[in-house]
């Protein structure tokens, strides 16, 4: 009997096994595909198929296209979820959404997701945070991004102008990263920092408009760092600038798009790194 619900791509054979064919190797529902086991050669070797019906139906289509993971024929059927996640695998879901930022990484050629890390941790270490706040940050920065995967990668990778329907779909991806994490029971305290991580600290954010001390600390920070990164890295859309022209932007957008203590500690850290 085909497990998989009627309007879903995926097919099952007499074995249970997911339908080989480029249909079902391409996303045309409101479910994704997000590698669970990764074996030591970094290759995926099972499947979480997640179903949400809250995505958009002019959503991510694409998976394989938007995210380049090494989805290969062989792979597919060789171990398919369907449903809620079960505890036992919280653990590779968790891993699973780390690769899943990895790959958003590798489709605009760059390190952000670990430089937004990266620089989250040194600014909530410099704010004598607990250990416990450091590493939800750090992690949470780390994931901030996911919900990139239900972009479509055209619009991700535009080297313009967006249009303000782009914009309007790019808007919605913090939500996106948010509810990828809700299977992971372990995420649950990450999720309302990564959805806020594009609030500004004057409410003219997104996706909610919160302001000041309403925006999660977190969340806060991770702005900061996210900011920096997009600014001084190479993406494939957009050329880096320089250290010093990245912190003149910081100081001219805080207390309007950021929270001035958290620029006065990045500036801090920059000063002496
Ligand atoms: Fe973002
Ligand atoms: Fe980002």
């Amino acid at each position: 009997m085909n497990k998989y619900p009627p309007d879903s791509n995926f097919q099952t054979d007499g074995h249970n096994r997911l339908v080989e064919n480029q249909q079902a190797l391409n996303f045309h529902s409101n479910s994704l595909l997000i590698p669970i086991e990764i074996n030591s050669q970094d290759k995926s070797v099972g499947l979480f198929v997640f179903d949400n019906l809250s995505l958009p139906v002019g959503g991510q289509k694409h998976f394989v296209d938007i995210t380049g993971s090494p989805f290969s024929p062989e792979l597919a059927g060789a171990k398919v979820f369907y449903g809620k996640i079960l505890p036992s695998m919280q653990k590779n879901y968790e891993y699973a959404l780390h690769k899943l930022a990895d790959s958003i990484d590798r489709c605009d050629k760059s390190i952000h997701s670990d430089e937004t890390s990266l620089w989250a941790l040194r600014i909530a270490d410099r704010m004598g945070l607990s250990l416990e706040q450091i590493k939800e940050i750090k992690l949470a920065a780390k994931l901030h991004d996911i919900g990139k995967a239900i972009v479509p990668k055209a619009i991700l990778i535009k080297p313009g102008p967006l249009t303000s329907e782009e914009w309007e779909i790019i808007r919605r991806h913090p939500t996106y990263s948010a509810t990828l994490m809700e299977p992971a029971k372990s995420l649950d305290t990450l999720r309302p920092i990564v959805q806020a991580h594009h609030e500004h600290y004057n409410g003219r954010g997104y996706p909610n408009g919160l302001s000041g001390k309403n925006i999660p600390l977190g969340a806060r920070i991770i702005s900061v760092a996210d900011a920096f990164s997009t600014m001084t890295i190479r993406r494939v859309y957009r050329k880096p600038i320089s250290i010093a022209d990245a912190k003149k932007e910081l100081v001219r957008c805080s207390g309007t798009q950021f929270d001035p203590q958290v620029v006065s500690i990045m500036l801090d850290i920059l000063s002496i790194t």
